[in-house]
């Protein structure tokens, strides 16, 4: 294997693995070093894929138990094989991981096992697990080592009982009592998928909102929907601690602004409170990197230049942690690297919370845009309205549409409702393209869709919506 590349990724997940195909179709000799047995990185192995698979599958149990009846559909009775449920999400790890692995091999990337450091400038020292090492040289190494699971002082987790992502994902049975710390997307999505399967579960929140990063109207809603799906929600409360006992864990509560303890019983608690980058062990001193006092990698050339011939992407550094926004860091930094103009407006990442009905959101909320003081006009419309929706029973949520009130330039698109992580992508072209909410109101869409909902909400920018 040579041990001279253009470029040395650090890091095998959606950055890094994209940031090698890219290089790779610009005609560079990439090596991608990951430190796990399979690539894909915290998407794939432990993130995104396993927990949509649990999604979607919890999801149909639960609708079969309560939703079939109603379609004139008569099932036996509807039970759970949690062995199988799990078996079917490694299935689908197992599948991409292989399938990261080909493409690898598909564009000549040479894919090295170990815990890669920057030994000097332009050298990477990789440390394979039999503590074998090799040195990389290279003009350009690129960092995409991610990020961990935040933890709270005083709560010890052992990934069985106190369980962070990963043992989320894994559990070998439903808990009865299953306490969420963290109403933010992985505590929204682990909650809706263990309680489907029938866990008692109780969302603990530090703020009093769920949902920190998404529109506010949009957040106070899908609470009210999650409360009815039978989820229960502390918040302003944060948890001061956890005792193990023999046959349960007890959580010591505080109100967040002070005030008498309390305390709740748990089988299982997934600690869900964020995530910080891993840059542990990184040898980033080495160049003269550094990060802020959250372990944010800095950049000061551009949004992902570390040091001369230093990149990072990704979770590891700001902006959206999403696999997506990890994607597109990737191809950029391949594309400067190869000379090429490449760039990343991460204003316009999309966020997806894959719950039932699901929220998505792109630009600006209108608490973001009061605070900046930009004058918006806004369009709304709910599925409540729409045929399709109508059609199919599953009338939850609204579209939201914000433009600025002098160019109708659209600012900011908020989103829940079945299937609107896929509808989502209409409103992030537009708003690549710098469209007016007129644009998508004089669009056609077809009928009867779901996407009709955008258009409506578009035509009350400007006070036209006709379907309500
Ligand atoms: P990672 O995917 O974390 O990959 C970094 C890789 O680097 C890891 O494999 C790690 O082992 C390796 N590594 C670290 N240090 C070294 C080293 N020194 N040497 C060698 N290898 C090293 N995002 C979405 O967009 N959609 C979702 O639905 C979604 N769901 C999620 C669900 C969960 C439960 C979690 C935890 C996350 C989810 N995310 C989702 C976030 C998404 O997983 C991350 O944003 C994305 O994986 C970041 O990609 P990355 O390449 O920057 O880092
Ligand atoms: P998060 O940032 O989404 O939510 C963390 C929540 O924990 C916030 O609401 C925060 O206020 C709360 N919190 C913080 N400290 C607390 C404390 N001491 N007590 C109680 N509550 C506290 O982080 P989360 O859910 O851990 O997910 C991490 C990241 O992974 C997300 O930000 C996202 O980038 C990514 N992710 C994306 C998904 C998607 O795209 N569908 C799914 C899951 C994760």
């Amino acid at each position: 294997m040579a041990d001279t590349y253009d470029l040395v990724i650090i890091g095998g997940g959606p950055g890094g693995y994209n940031c090698a195909i890219r290089a790779a179709q610009l005609g560079l000799k990439a090596a991608l070093i990951e430190k796990r047995d399979t690539l894909g990185g915290t998407c794939l192995n432990v993130g995104c894929i396993p927990s949509k698979a649990l999604l979607h599958a919890s999801e149909l149990f639960a609708t079969a138990k309560t939703d079939f009846a109603g379609m004139g559909i008569k099932v036996g009775r509807v039970e759970l094989d949690l062995d199988q449920m799990m078996a079917q999400k490694t299935d689908a790890v197992n599948g991409l991981t292989q399938g990261v692995a080909y493409l690898m091999k598909k564009n000549k990337i040479d894919h090295i096992q170990g815990t890669g450091s920057i030994s000097a400038p332009g050298q990477v020292t990789v440390t394979a697990q039999d503590g074998t090492q090799q040195t990389l040289s290279t003009p350009n190494i690129v960092i995409a080592t991610g990020s961990e699971p935040t933890t709270l002082p005083g709560i010890e987790i052992d990934e069985e009982r106190i369980v962070t992502n990963s043992g989320a994902l894994s559990l070998g049975a439903v808990p009865k009592k299953l306490v969420l710390i963290g109403a933010g997307v992985i505590g929204l999505e682990m909650g809706c998928v263990w309680s489907r399967l029938g866990a008692e579960v109780t969302v603990v929140e530090y703020l009093d909102r769920i949902l920190p990063g998404a529109d506010a109207e949009i957040a106070r809603d899908a609470q009210r929907i999650f409360r009815k799906q039978g989820l229960n929600f502390r918040l302003a409360t944060k948890v001061t601690g956890v005792d193990k006992l023999k046959t349960k864990l007890k959580l010591h509560l505080e109100p967040a602004a002070g005030g008498d303890a309390d305390s709740l019983d748990a089988d299982v608690v997934i600690v869900a409170v964020g995530r910080r980058p891993f840059t542990q062990g990184l040898g980033l001193d080495v160049i003269g990197g550094t990060t802020d006092k959250r372990g944010v990698i800095q950049t000061v050339n551009g949004p992902f230049g570390v040091a001369e011939g230093v990149w990072a992407i990704g979770d590891c550094i700001a902006g959206p942690m999403l696999a997506h926004k990890a994607e597109d860091d990737g191809a950029a930094v391949a594309e400067l690297i190869a000379g090429k103009a490449g760039h990343v407006d991460w204003n316009l990442v999309p966020s997806v919370v894959y719950t039932q009905p699901e929220i998505a959101w792109v630009g600006q909320t209108e608490d973001q845009l009061k605070a900046n003081g930009v004058t918006y006009k806004k369009g709304k419309f709910p599925f409540q309205a729409n045929s399709r929706a109508r059609t199919n029973h599953q009338t939850d949520g609204f579209v939201k549409i914000l433009a600025d009130a002098e160019t109708d330039r659209i600012l900011g698109a908020h989103l829940m409702g079945v299937g609107v992580g896929e509808m989502i992508g209409e409103l992030c072209v537009a708003m690549e393209f710098g469209a007016a909410s007129e644009d998508i109101a004089r669009t056609s869409h077809a009928h009867p869709t779901l996407s009709e909902a955008i258009r409506q909400a578009a035509m009350g920018v400007e006070g036209w919506t006709m379907q309500m």
